[in-house]
């Protein structure tokens, strides 16, 4: 991605996770002379709590339907993009540190007979957010498997009455200039906004998260709430979500309008389709050496799948 000014990062460019876990052991050790500016400035990809508390951790041997692992905690919300921060993937669990994502609002408006502004403790409340292990695919070509909480958007969505010309969803994530830097780049077309088709909307996979391995939601990762599609490219999944709009029209989205060849409205994950700019046909998983062959709807084909009857995937990518 970052598509405007800098060639984009190749897929093959991700730490090893010997690496992170190198430094994360580099970062306990330095640990005392915390506070120094130089190292305040080289090392922390960490939240400063993060290398003293102990991380969440998943239930020994919990897996995702198709019996892989989780991704480490660590690898979660310490490789990320979340361009309003940087373009730095490594940077943003810093950046975002202090960012505040309690209390958060959520406004749910246009072509629905019940407009209304929920706050994320709200959604909470009525919705009983429950854990939803998926897969995360990057148009980068890296994935990741992630213990979400969250609950199915449809369940918003159905409170809110969408009326019959309602069509499609738009998403829009917060800007808070003060607190994201990477807002004063003029080179993307800020808000970040995404858009699912309206029955894309309701499926059942399609959650607002509102956690992740049993606990918050970091900031980095998208809090206060934020959406998550798994059987399409991540971008798609769009973090901070403050305006859900049901519309008529299909929604303009960022990252369609840098780059509409790149990166489609419907932005499935095939992997007989490459991205102009190299091959989708395997991914590496965040913590393993090895390529894994991606899957068709990021293995959510059955489910999935129906969705698109009569469509040409290729051209709808
Ligand atoms: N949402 C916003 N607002 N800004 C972003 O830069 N990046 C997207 C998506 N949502 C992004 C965003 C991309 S490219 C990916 S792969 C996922 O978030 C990454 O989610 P994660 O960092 O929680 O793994």
């Amino acid at each position: 991605m970052k598509k405007p000014n800098i060639p984009s990062i190749p897929p093959s460019e991700i730490t090893p996770k010997e690496v992170y876990l190198t430094r994360r052991e580099f970062i306990k050790a330095a640990g005392v002379i915390a506070g120094s500016l130089v190292l305040a400035a080289c090392v922390p990809n960490l939240p400063e709590d993060a290398s003293t508390q102990p991380a969440p951790t998943a239930a020994p041997g919990k897996t995702d339907e198709l019996g892989d692992a989780l991704t480490q905690y660590e690898d979660i919300t310490n490789y990320v993009n979340y361009y309003e921060f940087t373009t730095n993937k490594q940077g943003v669990a810093r950046l975002a540190r202090d960012f505040q994502t309690s209390p958060w609002d959520v406004q749910v408006y246009g072509l629905v007979n019940k407009p209304q502004t929920f706050s994320v403790d709200d959604l909470v409340r009525r919705y009983q957010p429950e854990e939803r292990i998926y897969r995360l695919r990057c148009v980068e070509a890296w994935s990741m498997v992630i213990p979400w909480v969250g609950f199915p958007l449809a369940k918003l969505l159905k409170d809110v009455e969408p009326t019959a010309d309602a069509k499609y969803v738009r998403f829009e994530t917060i800007m808070r200039p003060d607190d994201m830097p990477g807002l004063e780049s003029p080179l993307y077309p800020w808000p970040y906004q995404e858009g699912l088709r309206l029955d894309e909307a309701l499926h059942d996979l399609t959650i607002l998260a509102t956690g992740l391995y049993g606990g918050e939601l970091p900031a980095q990762n998208g809090g206060g709430i934020r959406l998550v599609v798994p059987w399409k490219y991540g971008f798609k999944s769009i973090k901070a979500v403050v305006k859900i709009e049901l519309t008529a029209d299909e929604p303009s989205t960022l990252w369609s309008r840098i780059a509409p060849n790149e990166y489609g409205f419907y932005a499935n994950v095939n992997p007989n389709v490459d991205h102009p700019r190299w091959s989708q046909a395997s991914e590496r998983r965040i913590g393993e050496n090895d390529r894994r062959k991606t899957l068709m709807f990021n293995g959510y084909a059955e489910q999935v799948a129906h969705l698109y009857a009569g469509m040409d995937l290729a051209k709808f990518y």
